[in-house]
């Protein structure tokens, strides 16, 4: 149950994969047969990302991942002197890459979020400034599951004529994309948070978006972005994004949200002292993140992994860390709270049993740690 963290390769990415680990090898620059065929493969992964994200092919740049793409967006548009509005939520991706760009002289303001770990839209206007360039918000957050008001937000930023990029990667695959409605410049979504392999993502970028590329050096992804294309990887993320499109019309998001609701009220019930964070307001399908009054996430996690159980105490790259989650600190819990908060994310294989089985696992890791742990009376 850390979906979130990664998501398993779905079989059929992995065969679709398959040809272009093993048979086909051409570089998809070479204008002989096998880089013709890797070439082919590539631009047809191009419109099914395009199709995912609703933008034409065109604007689709084949990156590494999430990373690279919210980092792509921030250092390919902002110079010093130009202003940053971003929000307090993000993954570190876009948040150390604002605080890196700080040191650059770009100034950056962190939008604050509500109790319920959503951005209002209205900070984000009363924060622009004459030399503000651009706004970075997600559109689903990594620990909570919230989704933000992205239309609203790119209303504001069009008004002003910013540019606005939105880090999707936890939404692609969960809820619907529509580069068109959110009103967005740039977009950053991930393979490997939607059934596709790691190390391999893609950045949404408007027709004349005037950005400069991170690397230099071949003329790849119409100089967007130089080196040789990851073509077995760019392959899994165009089935990954097919698969996507599907689940979203075929019920899968609703059966996982099914899924969710039910480990949630499970835990809810038979746990006293438990909560959920971010309740009551819109999140994606698969993502809950509980407190359990005067427990240690830190050792609930240890407990759960013990049971086999895998779920997350925040972001993955930052568990493990000693510090609160920043996501939840920002929405105003007490450290002691956000350090008694963990984070359970479902994939679309996840079933009932195992719901049946965190529930199990949770109830007796907290009876457990409680009887144990005198702060919880
Ligand atoms: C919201 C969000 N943005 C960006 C990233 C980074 O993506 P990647 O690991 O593909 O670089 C993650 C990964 O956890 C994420 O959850």
């Amino acid at each position: 149950m850390d979906a979130n963290a990664t998501t398993p390769l779905a079989p059929e990415v992995f065969e679709a994969m398959r040809p272009h680990l093993l048979e086909g090898f051409g570089n998809a620059s070479s204008i002989h047969f096998h880089g013709r065929q890797a070439r082919g493969a590539v631009e047809r992964a191009r419109i099914s990302v395009a199709a995912l994200l609703g933008c034409q092919a065109a604007e689709v740049v084949f990156t590494s991942g999430g990373t690279e793409g919210a980092n792509h967006a921030l250092f390919g548009i902002l110079r010093p002197g130009d202003h940053l509005i971003t929000s307090s939520i993000e993954h570190h991706a876009v948040l150390l890459g604002a605080e890196r760009l700080r040191e650059r002289a770009v100034d950056v303001t962190f939008l604050p979020v509500s109790g319920d770990c959503v951005v209002d839209p209205e900070d984000a206007r009363a924060a622009l400034r004459p030399n503000t360039k651009l706004i970075s918000v997600m559109m689903a957050n990594n620990e909570t599951g919230t989704i933000q008001p992205l239309e609203a937000i790119g209303r504001i930023a069009a008004e002003a004529d910013v540019y606005f990029h939105t880090d999707a990667v936890q939404a692609a695959g969960k809820i619907a994309i529509d580069v068109e409605k959110i009103g967005c410049d740039l977009l950053s979504i991930a393979a490997h948070k939607m059934y596709g392999p790691q190390g391999v993502g893609a950045l949404f970028v408007r027709r004349g978006t005037t950005i400069e590329p991170l690397f230099f050096g071949g003329a790849h992804e119409r100089q967007r972005r130089a080196g040789t294309e990851n073509v077995a990887g760019i392959v899994g993320l165009g089935t990954a994004s097919q698969l996507a499109v599907a689940g979203l019309a075929d019920g899968v998001s609703d059966r996982i949200a099914v899924l969710r609701d039910r480990l949630e009220t499970g835990i809810l019930e038979r746990v006293d002292g438990a909560g959920v964070n971010a309740f009551g307001v819109a999140r994606v399908p698969n993502t809950t993140n509980l407190w359990f009054d005067g427990l240690d996430g830190e050792a609930l996690f240890i407990a759960l992994d013990l049971h086999g159980l895998a779920v997350s105490g925040g972001s993955a790259c930052a568990s493990g860390a000693a510090e609160p989650s920043h996501v939840l600190t920002a929405m105003g819990l007490a450290m002691d709270w956000a350090r008694a908060s963990l984070r359970f994310s479902l994939t679309r294989y996840s079933t009932g049993e195992d719901v049946d089985f965190a529930l199990d696992a949770v109830t007796a890791a907290v009876g457990r740690l409680r009887a144990i742990a005198p702060a919880y009376v």
